[in-house]
């Protein structure tokens, strides 16, 4: 019999299309606090949260991962929004170090898992990353409100699924071992 939070982690999917319907502030609030209690590498917490609700701050930086996508000859279906018009992006980013961009990734996971348990859906986007294909590399960073020594690592976007939830997608077979 799996509990709750086993129920939750297997109904996440990432979901790629969204309603045009706000999370409520207070949600949002325990999403991002689970975020931050997510563990750190000696407890370093070397991450920054940059929590943007304000669309045209979010089709900025689809505009500059795509033109950077682009730049690289990396091709995208016309009309393609790297976060899928969802209303609220959390842009991770963390000090150049150590195990920095690992202690993201449990801060990105805690945060879909908490968000789910609040029938909130979620998709982590690497591809956020390519806004860096340009020439301000600085700039992008003052505008996303990323500390000086800090490196954009991924982002994730959050809102309520359009449509049917997607299905699960099978996993690979013949990856765990045990050692009894
Ligand atoms: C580090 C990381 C980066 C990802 N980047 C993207 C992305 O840029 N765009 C996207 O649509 N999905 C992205 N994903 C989502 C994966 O495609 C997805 O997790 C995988 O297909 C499994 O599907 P599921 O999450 O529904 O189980 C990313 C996931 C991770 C962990």
């Amino acid at each position: 019999m799996a509990n709750e939070t086993i129920e939750i982690i297997r109904k996440r999917r990432s979901v790629r299309s969204y309603l045009d319907k706000p999370i409520p502030e207070e949600d949002l609030k325990q999403i991002i606090e689970c975020g931050v209690l997510a563990p750190s590498a000696r407890n370093k917490q070397n991450w920054h949260f940059t929590v943007i609700t304000n669309k045209e701050v979010i089709d900025e930086i689809n505009r500059l991962a795509l033109e950077g996508m682009e730049k690289l000859g990396i091709q995208k279906d016309a009309g393609y929004h790297l976060f899928f018009h969802a209303p609220v992006v959390v842009i991770m980013s963390s000090v150049i170090e150590g195990y920095s961009e690992m202690n993201c990734g449990c801060a990105l996971e805690n945060m879909a898992i908490a968000a789910k348990s609040l029938g909130i859906d979620s998709c982590i986007v690497g591809q956020s990353r390519y806004m860096y294909q340009q020439d301000n590399v600085n700039e992008v960073n003052r505008f996303l409100k990323i500390p000086d020594g800090y490196q954009h690592d991924a982002s994730i976007c959050f809102g309520y699924c359009e449509g049917d939830s997607p299905e699960v997608k099978p996993r690979r077979e013949g990856i765990v071992d045990y050692i009894r």
